[in-house]
Parts: structure tokens; sequence; C-alpha cells
């Protein structure tokens, strides 16, 4: 049985430490790599080619590394994740980064598209709430997620009609070999081996989501425990598909 808990008191050991681990870099990298492949709104904002940038929601932002690079490309990102320790290590970046002022973290199990926690951009004016998003990111975080079919309707809530969307990626369940992106040690608070092609496409559709498209984003190659349980550090390398999973509010 799942216990959410478990999920934040990894993550919440985890923070201080967490952007020492190089994998973590690479794969927030080729994800705002796939993401701006599919928006050219973004990259026309950052070289000020339109004074119209994106409001976005990244659920569980962990200590920003998305964040930080998705946001010279938008108005604004409201970074949300449910482990305080995250939240306190993503501030802790922004303090010492006083030049990015558009990045609002919030710690939060994000379940209501109202969440008043969420309505915190400085850009959007009172008489506008609540904040609806232009685009709603996601990144390694799907597989932690004990329900998705619940998680997507509360993403589909907090966007724009007509034109909110998704961007959603994480490694792909592509067979029992995907068990090993994770060490043994690190399962606390995963609730699946990756996500699935065909499973994600069902899900946003059945959240009612349209322009539908789940497709691969970029291939990692990550070091894996050779005997599971028995550590890493033998130099065992594994590619791990990724998945970009989209979909617009109608
Ligand atoms: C594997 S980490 C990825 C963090 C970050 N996206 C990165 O790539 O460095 C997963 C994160 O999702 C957060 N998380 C899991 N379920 C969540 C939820 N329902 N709402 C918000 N955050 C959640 C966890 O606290 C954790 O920080």
């Amino acid at each position: 049985m799942s216990n959410p808990s478990n999920g934040n008191d990894r993550f919440n050991a985890e923070a201080a430490a967490w952007d020492s681990n190089p994998d973590v870099h690479r794969a927030s990298s080729l994800a705002l790599k796939s993401i701006l492949e599919q928006s050219p709104k973004l990259c026309e904002y950052r070289n000020g080619k339109t004074s119209v940038g994106l409001d976005v929601l990244e659920i569980g932002c962990g200590t920003g590394l998305l964040s930080f690079m998705v946001s010279p490309y938008v108005r604004s990102l409201t970074a949300v994740d449910s482990a305080s320790g995250m939240i306190a290590a993503l501030n802790l970046k922004l303090a010492q980064r006083p030049s990015i002022t558009n990045v609002f973290p919030v710690c939060a199990m994000l379940e209501d598209p109202d969440d008043a926690r969420i309505q915190v951009s400085r850009t959007t004016t009172p008489a506008a709430l609540p904040m609806r998003f232009d685009l709603v990111l996601s990144h390694l975080v799907l597989h932690h997620i004990p329900s998705l079919p619940a998680v997507l309707a509360t993403m589909h809530g907090t966007l724009k009609r007509g034109t909110g969307w998704v961007a959603l990626t994480d490694f792909e369940d592509f067979g029992p070999e995907a068990r090993k992106f994770h060490p043994e040690s690190k399962m606390a608070g995963v609730e699946r081996h990756g996500i699935a092609r065909a499973e994600m496409e069902r899900l946003l559709a059945d959240a009612g989501f349209v322009d539908v498209q789940v497709r691969e984003a970029f291939k990692m190659d990550k070091e894996v425990e050779r005997v599971p349980g028995g550590g890493k550090g033998e130099g065992v390398m594994m590619e791990f598909p990724f998945l970009i999973c989209m979909g617009r509010r109608p």
C-alpha cells in the first residue's frame, strides 16, 4: 500500500544533497530541451520577440533544477513540492540569486486547482484570481504519484481553458528492467517503475485533455546496481528512455 509520507521523508532527507547528483542536472537539461522544442512561444519570450510570457506551474519541483532553467523563458513559475526540505533548499538557492524574481516556491501536496497556496504570482491582479496557468510541468514526478487520474484532474483544473497545456516528463516503463532506475534502497515513495505510453495517452484523454501526444523525449544513461540491493559504483550503465506527455485543456 502506498504511504505518501514515505516519499516526503525520503525527499526531505535527500534535499540538502540533491543537487550533488549529476544525473538530476542532466535529466533536467534534457527535459528543458524537449519542452522548448514543443513550444516556440517560450524561446520567443526569451529572445524578446514577444512580451507575452507564460505563467507556468511546476508540480514536484524538488530543489528547483528545472524551475531555474525554465524561469528565463516564462513570465512566472510557481514551483510546488510536497516535501518541505526540497522547498527549503529551493528557497536557499533563490536567496543566493536575487536576480531571479519570477520563481515562486510553494510547499504543498496540490489536490485542488483553486488552492490558495498557488495564487502567489505577483503578475496576476486580485480580480483575475483564481489563477489559471498557461503550462503545467512535472519532471521525474509521475512515478511517485499514487493516483495518476487524481493528479491529472488537478493539473487540468489549474490550466487556462482553450490554451493551457501540460508537458510532463518522466522515464518510461519499458518492462521489468525499468525497475533498475532506482537502487533498491531508494524505493520509498516509488509508486511505479516509470510511465507507460498507452496508459498515459488514455489517462490524459480521460482527464479531459485534447491534442494528447505521448512520445519519446530523450534517452539518458544512468549507473545502476549490478545486483539488486548491491549498491552502485560498479560502473554498470543502462540507457533509460524518457517520455514527454502533452495535452491541452479545451
Ligand atoms: C524524483 S523528485 C524530482 C524533483 C525534481 N523535479 C528534479 O528533477 O530534480 C520527485 C519530487 O516530487 C515531489 N512530489 C511527489 N509527489 C508530489 C505531489 N503529489 N505534489 C508535489 N510534489 C510531489 C517529491 O517531494 C520530490 O521532490
